[in-house]
């Protein structure tokens, strides 16, 4: 089993990065080696504001059934600017059109940062991080406890890309909502797996997507329908990228990307480019602080996706 610890702002994408890693979670997969344990999920602030990120996190861990995963709130805004949010994106709740049932348990005591900081300490070199949402957490984590690059066996984020923005034309979401703190992390001595818009545009939601989630149950008409279907139009073509669940599906099979060294600095002075992560390919004898996703294999993707989901729904 492949140890978690989900760092998330959800968000519709992010809460079928969730699905995913309760999915695979499963005891349908717990003999391979391809399941995951997920430890721990923190809250940051990002596409919404901190307490509805949280609640959705609460909501989504009963409704997915995590069991007594503990969800530990975090930082509320950026380390050092205003704050964005992506709510004209996610809807106002977070999670557009899906009405989970309301939590009966609330977040664990304590802040993300010390919760990141302890579990990475007891059991060095066990635990993943996934990052999908601004980078706030993390590196903050990285400030308190400079060891957590040493004891996290590896750091993959949803975030960045090399050719475009999205929030803006330079600059994708996460990396825009706090990109101080996206400096920090990939300038901390790891090597960040960095999963961009430059992959996660490529598989997209079509119309034949839409309608395998369809028979899914519960999980299908309460969470996965209606929010694909709020988070964009779903043409045969293509509507929404689940861009966060492309950071689970990394930990759970890395042969579905191309995955190429890089040097990636985060650009935070920019008056156009703020957020924007300049990825150099041309490493020279300079050490490679990210290993960047240059493709997918989309239709593997959704295999192990929807796959994934009917076991979890049959569950
Ligand atoms: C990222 O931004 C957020 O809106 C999504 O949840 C995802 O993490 C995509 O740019
Ligand atoms: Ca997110």
């Amino acid at each position: 089993m492949k140890k978690v610890l989900i760092d998330c702002d959800p968000g519709i994408d992010d809460a079928l990065a969730l699905a995913l890693a309760a999915g695979s979670a499963t005891s349908d997969f717990a003999e391979s080696a391809n399941s995951l344990d997920v430890v721990g999920i923190t809250t940051v602030g990002g596409n919404v504001d901190l307490p509805l990120t949280t609640a959705n996190a609460l909501a989504l861990r009963e409704f997915l059934a995590l069991g007594d995963v503990p969800v530990t709130p975090g930082s509320a805004g950026a380390l050092l600017r205003h704050t964005v949010r992506a709510a004209a994106v996610h809807g106002s709740t977070g999670l557009g059109d899906v009405v989970l049932p309301a939590p009966r348990r609330g977040p664990s005591e304590g802040h993300a940062v010390d919760f990141i900081v302890e579990t990475l300490r007891a059991a060095p070199g066990e635990i993943t991080l996934v990052a999908v949402g601004p980078l706030t957490n993390l590196a903050l984590a990285v400030r308190r406890e400079p060891r957590v690059v040493e004891w996290a066996r590896g750091l993959v984020i949803m975030g960045g890309s090399y050719t475009r923005g999205n929030h803006n034309p330079a600059a994708e979401f996460n990396m825009l909502a706090d990109p101080e703190a996206a400096a920090i992390v990939f300038e901390a001595g790891w090597t960040v797996t960095m999963l961009g818009l430059d992959v996660t545009l490529t598989a997209t939601v079509t119309s034949a997507v839409l309608e395998r989630m369809r028979p899914l149950g519960r999980l299908g008409k309460e969470l996965l329908v209606p929010a694909s279907q709020f988070y964009g139009v779903v043409t045969a073509e293509g509507g929404p990228a689940l861009h966060d669940a492309c950071a689970v599906a990394y930990v759970l099979d890395p042969s579905l990307f191309t995955c190429v060294p890089a040097v990636v600095n985060v650009e935070t002075a920019g008056q156009f480019t703020r957020g924007m992560t300049v990825t150099d390919f041309k490493i020279g004898d300079r050490r490679a602080n990210a290993l960047v996703a240059t493709a997918m294999d989309v239709q593997r993707f959704w295999d192990l996706m929807l796959g994934t989901y009917e076991k979890l729904a049959a569950r």
